[in-house]
């Protein structure tokens, strides 16, 4: 039962290894948008340590959560049951996500699809932004948004594809056009996670899932 009044929160993940350096710039810009709108912001910080890989173990489905427990997977999973959106946020290394931001990612993702079909994500809008000091934004971005395209999320659009250019976060302030696409995305996830309570409060619901079938390409 969805308690009257709450506050409504956004999720975000900073995949580079600096908690303060330009994809923090980008999702701070992300964040007072939110504030601004009445939203709370989290950003939780995948830095300081390596992320370990899923390794496909599979123990997830039983213990409902990573068997991993060294850094922020599972806490994020935990935060995300009761979070209405989610922001995942990376710096795009040779044209791709950050490795730590797709291996938590994986993890995520894996255990979440284990413990329960995702519950705890699906759908709740969600968005990816990049941040490069050059190219390979929009390979990142598909790389990201493909996590939310898998898991019922509701990918979120902006008024360009959520990138803005970088080396240092003392740069991010040269990109007005996508700071403009990052604030644009933040109002436009408050927009569709209003839509999405307002709608829940006229009774109208998530489908109900049929059957799952599940095949390999393989006979
Ligand atoms: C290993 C590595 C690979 C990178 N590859 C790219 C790249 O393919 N394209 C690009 O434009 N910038 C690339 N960069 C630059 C970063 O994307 C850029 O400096 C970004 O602002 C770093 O964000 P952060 O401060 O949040 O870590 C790379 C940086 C590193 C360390």
């Amino acid at each position: 039962m969805e308690q009257a009044g709450k506050r409504m929160r956004v999720l975000m993940l900073n995949g580079s290894w600096n908690p303060d350096g330009s994809t923090k710039a980008g999702l701070d810009v992300m964040a007072e948008a939110f504030a601004a709108e009445g939203v709370e912001p989290e950003i939780v910080a995948t830095g300081g340590k390596p992320i370990a890989d899923c390794i496909a173990c599979g123990k997830c489905a039983g213990l409902k959560r990573c068997v991993f427990d060294g850094d922020a997977v599972n806490e994020f999973a935990a935060k995300a049951r009761t979070a209405d959106g989610f922001v995942f946020g990376s710096p795009v290394y040779y044209a791709h996500p950050s490795g730590r931001i797709q291996s938590f990612l994986d993890r995520l993702f894996f255990s979440t699809m284990n413990a329960d079909r995702y519950a705890a994500l699906r759908h709740k809008p969600c968005a990816s932004i990049v941040v490069a000091r050059r190219a390979g934004t929009s390979a990142s971005f598909d790389v990201l948004n493909k996590y939310a395209g898998i898991s019922q999320m509701i990918v979120v659009g902006s008024t360009y594809w959520n990138e803005f250019h970088a080396q240092t976060k003392d740069d991010v302030q040269g990109d007005p056009e996508g700071l403009q696409t990052l604030r644009n995305l933040a109002r436009n996830m408050v927009y569709v996670m209003k839509c999405l309570k307002a709608g829940r409060e006229a009774g109208v619901l998530p489908p109900q899932q049929g059957e799952e079938i599940y095949t390999n390409f393989v006979r």
